[in-house]
C-alpha cells in the first residue's frame, strides 16, 4: 500500500497492523537456529540486541554452527579499535574452499553452484558443486605445481566466469592470498595492484567479452607485466577463440589444468591468515590494498547473505556485480557458496543486447533474490516499463540494492515495477572495508515498514554512532553526523596491505576506539538510518568508488597542465559523474576541445574509462586558503548552482578566484544543470 506525499520519508510500505501491535513476531529458533541457546531472547529486535550486548556469544555460536572448523577456536574475539587490533576466532583452523564446496559436494554434489550467465544472451552453463570443486581442485594443484605458497598472492585479472571463481577457491584452498582487480582498470593501474601485492603470479583470459565488445585483457596483462619485476609466471585461459601471442612466461591454463588431479589437499588455515587482498579508492593518490581474513570474513558474508535477502535452499541468487568488486566476492562468490547456495555470474551488462537483459534473465535462471546498483536501475527506467513486463518474474521474492544512494523514483520504480509490489526491497549500506552488509532494511520482524531509499536498520552485531563535529556521540534521534560502528564486527578489514599506519590514521584515529566509515548519516525519528554520503573526498559513479586525488594526479601527468582540482556532481544516471577544474602552464596554446580529449585519453589510461572527466572547465586558477589547499567545497558547491550557500569565503588566499570561476560559468547561460554540462561535456 502506498502514501503518496512526494517525499521519501512519508513514502512506505506499511507495517501490518497485527505487526504494530506486537502479535507477529517471529519465532526466533525457527528464525534463526543458532539462537536456540540465547536464552530469553524474542524476535529479530531481541536478536539483534542481544548480537550487540552479547556479543562474543552471539558470533561463537553463529561460528560454531555455520562453520566447519579443522580446529575449534579457543577465543572469540581479541579485538581493540582504538590500537586498530582486530582479531576474531583465533586458535581456530578452516579451509574456507571446504567450507564453499567439500562440505556442500558431500550432501549434495549435483546441486548446481553456478549459473554463468556469459556476455552472449541465452548461452549459460551451470556448474554444479562436484563440477566446481574438481575445477578449483586442478587450478589449486596447477598453482602448487608453478611454486605457489601458503601466505603468496596471487593477481587475478579476470572477467566474472567461473574460473575466476574456481582460481579465488584454489588460492584459498592452497593458502595462497587473492587480488582481484577488476578487468575495467588500464594497465597502469594494475600494474600498480600488482606491485603493492607483490605479486608473482598473475592469472588472466586471452580476451575478455562485455556487451559485445572485445576486450584485451592478455595484452592488458603484457603492456603491465613490463613494469612489475616480481611477476614470474602468467596463467592464460581462453575466453574467446582467438589465439594470443604468448611470451615465456605465459602458461595456457585449461591445457595444463587438464594434467591435475581433481583432488587437492586443503591447507589448515588459521582464523586470521589473509584470504585476500581488494585494493579500493581513499583521498590520495594511492589505492588503499584493503586486508580480509579467513573465518571472520566467511562467516559475516555467509550470515549477511541468509538473512539480508532471506536466502533459503533451493534459491537462485542473481548478484550482478563484477567479481573484481567486494560485492562480486561477499554476494556473488564467497556468501552463497558458503551456504550451499546456487550463485549467478553476470558477465553482461544491463543494456546488452537490449535494455530487457536482467528481466529475460530473471525468467530464465529463475531468479528468486536480485541484487543490482541504482545505476542500472535509473538507467533502465528511463527505457519504460515494457522491457520489464515482457519476462515473467514470478520467481523474485526480494530486490536488492547497493553500492550508493537510491533515490525515491529508481525505489519506487524496481518495487512496483519489476517486483510488482510482492518483494521487499533492500537498500543495503556496506563498503569493502565491512566485508558486508552493515545496514539494511531486513532482517527484521515480518512485514515491519521499509522506507524507500533508506538502509534503516543495523545487521546483528552492528552498533552504528553519529557524531558531531566535535568528534562527540550524538544520542537523540531526528540527527545526523558521521558515521561510525562503535564495536568491532567479523567481517571487517584487518588492515590496509603494507600500510597499518594508513589503517589507522583513516578508520581508527578520527574517533578513537570506534570505526569511522567515511560517510555521513541521518538517524531518523524512528532511529532508522540513511546514508547522506561520503564525507572525504571519495565520489561514487555509476558505483564505482574512485578518489579524486587519484584522477588529479592523472591529469596533472599532462605536461600542458599546471594544477587540477576533481569534484563530483549529481548525474541523474551515474549518481555522480566527474568534474574537473584544470589550470593549464603558462604559455600553452592548444584549443580545448583537444586538450579535453588528451586528458580523457590520459584518465582512461592511467585509472579507468569510469574515471574519466564528464566535463572540464579550464581556469585560471583555483579558490585556496592561505595555506594553500583547494577549497573543493566551494567547487561543488558552484557547480551544483547552489551559490547562496557558498559559506565562508573569508579563509581564501584570493576570493577573487572563486567570482572568476562564476563568471565564467555564468557566460554559459544554461538555466538547467544537466543541459548545461550535457553541452559542454569532454
Ligand atoms: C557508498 C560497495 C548509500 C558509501 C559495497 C560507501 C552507499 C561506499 C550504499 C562503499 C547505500 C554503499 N546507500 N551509499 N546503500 N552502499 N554506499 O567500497 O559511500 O565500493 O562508503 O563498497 O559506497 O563503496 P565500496
Amino acid at each position: 500500500m502506498w502514501l503518496r506525499c512526494g517525499c521519501a520519508a512519508s513514502l512506505r510500505v506499511l507495517a501490518s497492523p497485527l505487526r504494530v501491535l506486537g502479535l507477529r513476531r517471529c519465532n526466533t529458533a525457527a528464525f534463526m537456529p543458532e539462537s536456540t541457546g540465547f536464552g530469553g531472547v524474542s524476535g529479530r529486535s531481541g536478536l539483534q540486541e542481544f548480537s550487540v550486548s552479547s556479543s562474543e556469544s552471539f558470533w561463537a555460536a553463529v561460528a560454531r554452527h555455520r562453520l566447519s572448523w579443522i580446529r575449534p577456536f579457543t577465543a572469540v574475539q581479541d579485538c581493540d579499535l582504538s590500537r586498530g587490533r582486530i582479531r576474531w576466532f583465533e586458535g581456530g583452523k578452516l579451509n574456507v574452499s571446504v567450507n564453499c564446496l567439500d562440505r556442500h559436494v558431500h550432501t549434495c554434489p549435483d546441486r548446481v553452484a553456478l549459473m554463468w550467465e556469459r556476455d552472449e544472451k541465452g548461452s549459460e552453463v551451470r556448474y554444479t558443486y562436484r563440477e566446481l570443486l574438481e575445477m578449483t581442485c586442478r587450478v589449486g594443484n596447477l598453482l602448487r605445481r608453478h611454486g605457489v605458497k601458503k601466505g603468496d598472492c596471487v593477481t587475478i585479472y579476470m572477467p566474472t566466469c567461473p574460473l575466476a571463481v574456481a582460481s579465488m577457491l584454489a588460492c584459498a584452498r592452497i593458502g595462497a592470498a587473492h587480488n582481484v582487480v577488476f578487468a575495467g582498470f588500464s594497465a597502469e593501474a594494475l600494474a600498480e595492484r600488482i606491485r603493492d601485492a607483490q605479486s608473482s603470479t598473475v592469472i588472466t583470459v586471452n580476451q575478455g567479452i562485455r556487451g559485445g565488445k572485445i576486450l584485451e585483457l592478455k595484452k592488458t596483462v603484457d603492456t603491465a607485466v613490463q613494469s612489475c619485476p616480481t611477476v614470474q609466471q602468467v596463467f592464460v585461459a581462453m575466453r574467446t577463440d582467438s589465439p594470443v601471442a604468448m611470451t615465456a612466461r605465459d602458461i595456457a591454463m585449461e591445457e595444463e589444468m587438464l594434467k591435475e588431479d581433481v583432488v587437492c589437499e586443503p591447507a589448515a588455515m588459521n582464523s586470521e591468515d589473509t584470504l585476500f587482498l581488494l585494493y579500493t579508492s581513499g583521498s590520495t593518490g594511492k589505492p588503499k590494498g584493503l586486508v580480509h581474513t579467513q573465518a571472520g570474513y566467511l562467516l559475516y558474508a555467509a550470515l549477511t547473505h541468509r538473512y539480508v535477502f532471506n536466502y533459503h535452499d533451493g534459491d537462485v541468487f542473481g548478484c550482478v556485480a563484477d567479481i573484481g568488486w567486494i560485492t562480486g566476492h561477499s554476494y556473488g562468490v564467497y556468501g552463497p557458496l558458503a551456504n550451499g547456495g546456487t550463485t549467478v555470474l553476470f558477465e553482461s551488462t544491463p543494456v546488452y543486447p537490449d535494455p530487457g537483459r536482467y528481466w529475460d534473465m530473471v525468467e530464465r535462471l529463475q531468479i528468486n533474490q536480485f541484487y543490482g546498483a541504482p545505476t542500472a536501475i535509473r538507467l533502465l527506467l528511463k527505457f519504460g516499463d515494457e522491457w520489464v513486463n515482457k519476462y515473467d518474474r514470478s520467481s523474485l521474492k526480494t530486490l536488492g540494492s547497493v553500492g550508493e544512494p537510491i533515490n525515491t523514483e529508481a525505489w519506487e520504480w524496481y518495487y512496483r515495477v519489476v517486483g510488482e509490489e510482492r518483494c521487499p526491497v533492500v537498500d543495503t549500506w556496506w563498503q569493502t572495508e565491512t566485508g558486508g552488509i552493515c545496514i539494511a532494511p531486513r532482517p527484521s520482524d515480518p512485514d515491519a515498514e521499509i522506507v524507500p531509499g533508506m538502509a534503516m536498520r543495523p545487521f546483528f552485531g552492528i552498533k552504528p554512532a553519529l557524531m558531531d563535529t566535535e568528534g562527540k556521540v550524538i544520542s537523540g534521534n531526528d540527527a545526523s553526523g558521521a558515521l561510525c560502528l562503535a564495536q568491532p564486527w567479523p567481517g571487517m578489514a584487518r588492515t590496509i596491505h603494507n600500510d597499518h599506519q594508513r589503517f589507522m590514521e583513516t578508520y581508527c584515529q578520527p574517533y578513537p576506539g570506534y570505526f569511522f566509515t567515511g560517510d555521513g548519516a541521518y538517524r531518523s525519528v524512528e532511529g532508522y538510518y540513511q546514508i547522506t554520503g561520503r564525507l572525504d573526498d571519495v565520489i561514487n559513479v555509476s558505483g564505482h568508488r574512485i578518489g579524486t586525488a587519484e584522477i588529479e594526479d592523472a591529469v596533472n601527468q599532462c605536461p600542458a597542465v599546471a594544477e587540477s582540482a576533481v569534484i563530483g556532481y549529481s548525474h541523474d544516471i551515474k549518481g555522480q559523474a566527474v568534474f574537473a577544474f584544470v589550470v593549464l602552464k603558462k604559455n600553452v596554446d592548444v584549443e580545448e576541445a583537444d586538450l579535453s580529449r588528451q586528458l580523457n585519453g590520459i584518465v582512461s589510461e592511467k585509472i579507468a574509462k569510469y574515471a574519466c572527466p564528464d566535463f572540464i572547465q579550464f581556469v585560471q586558477r583555483l579558490p585556496k586558503t592561505r595555506s594553500g589547499k583547494i577549497m573543493r567545497r566551494v567547487l561543488r558547491k558552484v557547480v551544483e548552482l547552489d551559490l547562496d550557500s557558498l559559506g565562508d569565503l573569508s579563509t581564501l588566499d584570493d576570493p577573487a578566484a572563486v567570482q572568476e570561476i562564476i563568471q565564467e560559468q555564468s557566460k554559459r547561460s544554461y538555466t538547467n544543470q544537466a543541459q548545461r554540462y550535457d553541452l559542454f561535456a569532454a
